[in-house]
């Protein structure tokens, strides 16, 4: 056993007995490092962990690793329990894409138009949302929307895939919002790697520039892309998401191949959490005027995505 491993190693066993003795779950984003997923009692993308959160969990303390807003969602969901998030600084940057008066303002200037808004935002600047989404239900919520016009904060992308899915019309508010890691995918390094893997199926996160997506097999949330491969027949896929996802893809399949569709697709702020970091040390604490709205949205969401 190396020094690296023989040190990941003890660290994950300091955190199991911390969870026993303390009684918490631990819950982690697909995108985090591969040794807080094997030790994570959940591992999934943020409507599972809304939902894990709000309907599974026995103990009274769970504890997050993830970026801050999908902790904050669990504390909303399920006021009841200690709600911590590892690292309390990461945080998602697209989320400050859609600052509380942009929001307002939207709504004053549109007022007929509904807005949704990505999950992927602040629990403040979401209060102000009709709706609400993840990646992996916003078809579903669109549909329940059920308008020809919408608009959308606060990613371009993720609008765009709604509005060529739906025939209808969403407007991204900013219209420049966006992922910075999935933005920086590229058409052409996804073509190039076509050339060399030509039986290989690319699958993409719709936070992906429309030239990607454009040019993908399927498209979906990350739990979604893990799903697809797992039921998949096929061997090689072109993955367009953050490197967490393919780590865990590696771990839980046997005989596939992936190719990263991107050199670096790393999300720094998912990475800011680290083996060190797990402890219950941040309580997620939400003013209840701003959570009341939000858990309303949140579990319309829900809902509305059974
Ligand atoms: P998922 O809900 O698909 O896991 O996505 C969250 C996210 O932050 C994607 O960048
Ligand atoms: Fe935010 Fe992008 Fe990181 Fe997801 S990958 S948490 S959208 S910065």
């Amino acid at each position: 056993m190396s020094n690296s491993t023989e040190k990941i190693k003890k660290l994950q066993d300091e955190i199991l007995k911390l969870k026993d003795e303390k009684d918490f779950v631990l819950l982690a984003h697909n995108y985090q490092l591969p040794e807080i997923q094997e030790i994570a009692d959940f591992c999934a993308d943020s409507l599972q962990l809304a939902n894990h959160a709000k309907n599974d969990v026995e103990s009274q303390n769970v504890l997050f690793a993830a970026v801050k807003f999908m902790a904050e969602s669990g504390a909303i969901l399920n006021p009841s329990k200690n709600v911590y998030v590892a690292n309390p600084e990461a945080l998602c940057p697209m989320a400050r894409m859609a600052p509380v008066d942009l929001m307002k303002k939207v709504k004053q200037e549109s007022p007929d138009l509904p807005l949704m808004m990505y999950i992927n935002t602040t629990a403040a600047a979401r209060a102000q949302a009709d709706f609400i989404c993840t990646s992996a239900n916003s078809l579903k919520i669109a549909k329940v929307i059920n308008k020809q016009e919408i608009n959308f904060a606060p990613d371009k992308n993720l609008a765009y895939f709604i509005q060529t899915r739906l025939g209808i019309k969403v407007n991204p508010v900013p219209i420049t919002g966006h992922c910075t890691v999935h933005e920086s995918f590229k058409a052409s390094y996804i073509t190039n790697l076509k050339k060399k893997h030509p039986n290989a199926i690319t699958i993409v996160h719709p936070e992906c520039p429309p030239e990607v997506q454009q040019i993908a097999d399927f498209i979906g949330s990350t739990s979604q892309m893990e799903k697809f491969v797992k039921t998949s027949d096929r061997k090689e896929f072109i993955v367009g998401t953050e490197v967490g996802l393919i780590d865990k893809l590696k771990r839980e399949t046997e005989g596939k191949i992936f190719y990263k569709a991107h050199d670096k697709p790393i999300c720094y702020n998912m990475k800011k959490n680290t083996l060190e970091t797990i402890n219950d040390e941040h309580l997620v604490k939400i003013p209840e005027e701003i959570a009341k709205k939000n858990r309303q949205l949140l579990n319309d969401m829900l809902k509305n995505s059974e």
